[in-house]
């Protein structure tokens, strides 16, 4: 493959995306039974579909109503194709009105928890395959208003709710499944033995979809593409650039080169933890780029979020390329791009600009190079598995989300070095407390923000007037929206007391309960 993307493997599931946030759910659902998945919009032809040689169909969720106008179809020569489908929500009722069964508007919707019963008139050997291991009533994730009142021809009904005559049915004959419910939302019992009954049992795919293979086939393609060539890497510290960088690495050894571009903006002791862990302990050739004063003096005087935004990302593509053009027998570079990106560029949707947004992904086209994209194909929680697989260390692997402007959108106000210094105290405190407290993993992103304003304080008998800090600490799927975190109070104590007593210059400290919307998770 070009971008040095491991091939696909030969079984691959395509989940048809109608539209909804669940597709890539359902792939993630899919790929942890060790079956590879892939999301294909619902315009795919069957000459399309057809030449990406498909094991199994899902059919996704979507917000239309198959009752309306233009709501979206599915090309309906797929269905000669004779794949294994199944259809969950709206694709369940898409398969119910593209084949002869039908789909009515009931008085009452169903959305959230709803109680399912099987229909146990059907024997576990014809229809009622999909269902047959599971309790004769289960409680599901709901969310219609339409509901199926005749299944597909010549399909069974399996199961049924209160407001749902046929929330569940299948042809087994002809592989046809369908689900009114939501079975890879894990609000829905039994949802992931639905998944694998249909994936392992009727559709035949055999789990072989591994760690091991993953990176035996990603190595392999990164070596095709690069050849004898030369790479670099940018590295930001941050999970996704590491992994890659590891992976490159195993494929090409000493062929690659990372540059680590330090903006002075990084968190406590982390440009030594990057420098130490790829130089180190991966044996990886590193340039180690100490830039902080340029980022300083560029960011002088500036406290506008966007101004500084640019700032920051102008000055990063500059020194970065400067270290670059000393390494010009190099024709590849490696990015950290992830699927969840892929999915997310090619949907064609536009959306304003609330921040833009740097990464060393952010790079300008006219670098010439080549990219090497290792982790096209992969999910986050498969990059980290892939990352501990590597040898990575956990502090890098299990790294919450850092934004590529680093602490410079954390300081509200003028970026100048002393309050860098002292954001980085108060934040080194936070995070070791989150840790403490085993909430490392469990929380979204929890981190310290400085505001450039001061208040008024007393400590022993003196008046103080120093910055307050800020506490942030969201919880989030997909960072679209984000809610903050009930953080148990004796916790936030600690960290509150804390950071007054061990950082100059601080003598206040709040806690952010805005979620996202209205907020957004940075400050800046
Ligand atoms: P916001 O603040 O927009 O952040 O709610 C959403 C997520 O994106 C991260 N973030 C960035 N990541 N470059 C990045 O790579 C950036 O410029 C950037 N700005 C924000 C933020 O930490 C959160 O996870």
């Amino acid at each position: 493959m070009a971008d040095g993307a491991a091939a696909p493997p030969e079984q691959i599931v395509y989940v048809v995306d109608f539209g909804a946030q669940y597709a890539q759910l359902i792939a993630r659902r899919v790929r942890d039974l060790n079956v590879y998945s892939e999301i294909v919009p619902h315009t795919i032809t069957a000459e399309e579909l057809a030449a990406k040689n498909p094991a199994a169909l899902i059919l996704s969720g979507g917000p239309k109503s198959v009752r309306v106008e233009g709501a979206p179809e599915l090309d309906p020569a797929i269905y000669d194709l004779g794949l294994p489908t199944l259809g969950i929500c709206y694709g369940a009722q898409l398969l119910a009105k593209q084949l002869g069964g039908e789909v009515s508007r009931f008085d009452q919707g169903e959305y959230g928890r709803t109680a399912v019963t099987r229909n146990t008139a059907v024997s576990s050997d014809s229809p009622g395959r999909l269902l047959a291991d599971l309790p004769s009533e289960y409680s599901v994730w709901m969310s219609h208003f339409d509901a199926i009142s005749a299944p597909p021809e010549g399909a069974t009904t399996t199961a049924s709710t209160a407001s749902a005559p046929v929330a569940a049915f299948e042809d087994v004959d002809r592989q046809i499944y369908g689900v009114q419910y939501h079975p890879e939302v894990v609000h829905s019992e039994h949802g992931q033995a639905i998944m694998e009954k249909f994936l392992l049992g009727e559709a035949g795919l055999s789990p072989d979809w591994t760690m091991g293979s993953i990176i035996e086939s990603a190595v392999e393609a990164i070596r095709e593409q690069v050849g004898d060539g030369r790479a670099i890497c940018g590295l930001s510290g941050g999970v996704d650039s590491a992994v890659a960088a590891a992976l490159v690495h195993k494929a090409i050894g000493p062929r690659l080169t990372c540059v680590y571009v330090d903006t002075g903006l990084m968190r406590l002791n982390e440009s030594d933890q990057v420098v130490e862990t790829f130089q180190r302990h991966q044996g990886i050739e590193l340039v180690h780029v100490r830039a902080a004063e340029r980022f300083f003096e560029g960011l002088a005087g500036t406290s506008e979020p966007e101004a500084k935004r640019k700032i920051i990302g102008e000055l990063f593509i500059r020194v970065f390329e400067e270290a670059a053009g000393g390494l010009d027998d190099a024709d590849f570079l490696v990015q950290g791009t992830l699927y969840s990106d892929v999915v997310e560029s090619g949907t064609g949707d536009t959306t304003a600009t609330i921040k833009s947004h740097h990464n060393v992904g952010g790079l300008p086209d006219d670098l010439q190079f080549d990219l090497v994209e290792p982790l096209r194909n992969l999910f986050k929680d498969e990059v980290r598995r892939v990352g501990s697989e590597l040898g990575l260390p956990d502090e890098i692997v299990w790294r919450q989300p850092f934004p590529g402007p680093g602490l410079g959108v954390r300081i509200i106000g003028e970026v100048t070095p002393d309050k860098v210094h002292i954001l980085q105290q108060a934040d080194a405190i936070v995070r070791q407390e989150i840790k403490g407290a085993g909430l490392e993993r469990e929380i979204f992103q929890s981190f310290a923000v400085l505001a450039d304003i001061r208040t008024v304080g007393v400590m022993g008998d003196e008046r103080t007037y120093a910055h307050p800090i800020i506490i942030r600490a969201v919880n989030s799927d997909d960072v679209m929206t984000a809610d903050w975190a009930r953080l148990p109070y004796d916790l936030m104590e600690t960290m509150s007391s804390r950071i007054i007593n061990e950082v100059e210059g601080v003598n206040r400290v709040a806690y952010d309960i805005t979620s996202k919307p209205p907020g957004t998770i940075e400050w800046e």
